[in-house]
């Protein structure tokens, strides 16, 4: 079948990888992809945002399903329109897809089907706002309703902190996403994601992962897409994953009782604190990076569990996994997440991709008569597989000193807290 894939992240790349592992996929296109993709199957020039257009053109090129990568064509409903035009999708509509859209909406679900997370509450005016921090105090959180492309939450230490970030939501920083506020309760512990396959019936989830937001080491700098992640996550007990299990049932269950026929993949964000796992954010789509540590373990076709998902057929499907560890460390352009410069000419990813169990996903490059250069802030994702978290670590760091650019720069202590221990993280 012809396949149509949206987006042009490391996501997309690993999305891509087991789409064309698949005997299934006779023709995959990816919009508008990336430099690694463009090596996988044909990169296509498409407003992914625009549901009728994309609808239009997949059913031109014979495409039987679609995938959806980001979250913006999902909150602007892009599922939608595909399914209308009788073709398969994988990605939630407009209304499952307010999960990640709307805090507000995410937040209410979590607290009519008694989910486990902050306290909160929802403000339409700075008014309203900062009487409740005040009654609060600090450490508190503040959260944009919408979507601000990962720069709308604002952890604060002083009151004063919350406040600024109240007062930029309400001038306008963030527009119409920021028009509502999400005042929240501050948690404490390790963060820890679960990505789950579901069709709004059945739910199948896959093995926790664990990002690095910050761009130095130590967990120092400005906030980041993400610097490296690993799956599964070594600090995580058996109880605490049943519970995040539990609380993924419980969420489909509740978006089926509000009516909203879910299929495609559910992202939980969970903090483990001291009572156990409580919810931070659902996100409506595999997460990048996580997705880079995912997938690669997958052992069953992709094409199969998309188009089972589609079909609210994915109680007919097992999952296999692959037993080792993965993890991955980002490569990225020197200056990032602030000014950087592009266009630097990649070496070293084939020998990289040649040691065994490694994977390197293209991020921020464009592919160039044959070559590969630097096209963006995070530019390669280097995920490897290992029999234990130390040898997969050790094969991810092997591979990475392999491949250069002027101005490459990473993260050498991705996964060094976890070798450490629970301990490591303060609670
Ligand atoms: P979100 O997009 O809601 O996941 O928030 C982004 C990041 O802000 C999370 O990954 C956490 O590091 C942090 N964060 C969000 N909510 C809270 C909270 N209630 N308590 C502490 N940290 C939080
Ligand atoms: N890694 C976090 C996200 O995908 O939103």
């Amino acid at each position: 079948m012809n396949i149509l894939l949206l987006g042009s992240g490391g996501r997309e790349c690993a999305i891509a990888t087991s789409i064309v592992a698949s005997p299934k996929c006779e023709k995959l296109y990816i919009a508008p992809g990336n430099g690694g993709t463009a090596a996988l199957g044909e990169n296509v020039a498409l407003d992914i945002n625009d549901g009728e257009a994309v609808a239009a053109w997949a059913k031109k090129n014979d495409c039987s399903l679609v995938v959806i990568g980001p979250e913006a064509p999902l909150v602007a409903g892009v599922a939608d329109c595909v399914r209308d035009a009788g073709i398969d999708c994988f990605g939630p509509g407009a209304d499952g897809a307010r999960m990640e859209g709307s805090k507000d909406f995410s937040k209410s679900i979590m607290m009519k089907y008694d989910l486990p997370t902050a306290a909160y509450k929802t403000c339409t005016n700075l008014e309203e706002a900062l009487a409740y921090l005040r009654e609060q105090g600090a450490p508190i959180v503040v959260k944009a309703d919408g979507l601000a492309a990962g720069k709308g939450v604002t952890v604060a230490q002083t009151l004063q902190e919350a406040e600024d970030a109240v007062r930029e939501c309400f001038d306008g920083r963030f527009g119409e996403a920021g028009a509502t506020v999400v005042i929240e309760e501050c948690m404490k512990g390790p963060e820890c994601s679960i990505l789950a396959f579901t069709d709004g019936e059945t739910v199948k989830p896959m093995a926790p992962s664990q990002d690095h937001k910050r761009a130095y080491e130590n967990d120092e700098g400005p906030n980041t897409g993400g610097m490296g992640v690993y799956s599964p996550v070594p600090i995580v007990t058996d109880d605490e994953y049943a519970t995040m299990i539990d609380v993924m049932e419980r969420t489909v269950a509740g978006l089926k009782a509000e009516g909203i026929d879910y299929r495609g993949c559910l992202y939980g964000g969970f903090m483990l604190t001291e009572t156990g796992p409580r919810l931070l954010e659902f996100n409506a789509r595999f997460g990048d990076p996580e997705t880079q540590v995912v997938l690669p373990r997958l052992e069953t076709d992709l094409v199969d569990v998309m188009v089972a998902t589609a079909n609210k057929k994915l109680a007919d499907i097992e999952l296999a996994w692959k037993p080792e560890w993965a993890v991955s460390v980002v490569l990225a352009s020197d200056g990032y997440p602030g000014d950087y410069k592009k266009g630097f000419e990649i070496t070293g990813i084939d020998e990289a991709n040649a040691l065994e169990g490694v994977h390197v996903y293209h991020a921020g490059t464009k592919l160039e008569d044959g070559k590969f250069y630097t096209n963006g802030g995070r530019v390669l994702n280097v995920t490897a597989l290992g029999e234990s978290f130390q040898a997969a670590r050790d094969r991810a760091y092997e591979a990475c000193d392999l491949i250069n650019w002027d101005g490459k720069f990473m993260r050498r202590d991705i996964g060094a807290r976890a070798l450490r221990g629970r301990d490591a993280w303060e609670i």
